[in-house]
């Protein structure tokens, strides 16, 4: 079994997702086994984005989430990275399909719902961020 970190955004719980969310992954059969309700600081999610330090959309990204409400989760079950990214979908909103929780629900290249770990180092990484 694997584990892997989920992140609601703050647009996903503001738009009143979370239970959305969290139905989707339950009924994929997985276990959230961790959970917990957080605004992180600035820090963190600059720690948590650091691959994107320098993009030109990273200053955007990091006061979107910063000190707004996140829903940080554990996932866990077979293949928990790679599948959770399946039913996330695509950041890009012209990609992203219906079925997947950014093709059902959003239209924003940023504002996208859920952050999902891309590979299991970054699963363990982040992990450790987040659930000190
Ligand atoms: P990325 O790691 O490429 O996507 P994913 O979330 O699917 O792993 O980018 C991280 C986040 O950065 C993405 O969810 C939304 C944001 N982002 C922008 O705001 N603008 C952009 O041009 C890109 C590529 C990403
Ligand atoms: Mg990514």
């Amino acid at each position: 079994m694997e584990k892997t970190f989920i992140m609601i955004k703050p647009d996903g719980v503001e738009r009143r997702l979370m239970g959305e969310v969290i139905r989707r992954i339950e009924k994929k059969g997985f276990n959230i086994t961790r959970a917990e309700l957080v605004k992180p600081s600035k820090e963190l999610v600059e720690d948590h984005y650091a691959e994107h330090k320098e993009k030109p959309f990273f200053g955007e990204l990091i006061e979107y989430i910063s000190g707004k409400l996140v829903m940080a989760m554990e996932v866990e079950g077979n293949s928990a990275v790679e599948v959770m990214r399946l039913l996330i979908g695509h950041r890009d909103p012209t990609v992203a399909l219906p079925g997947t929780i950014r093709g059902d629900f959003a239209h924003n290249l940023t504002e996208n719902i859920i952050h999902g770990s891309d590979s299991l180092e970054s699963a363990k990484r982040e992990l450790n961020l987040w659930f000190k």
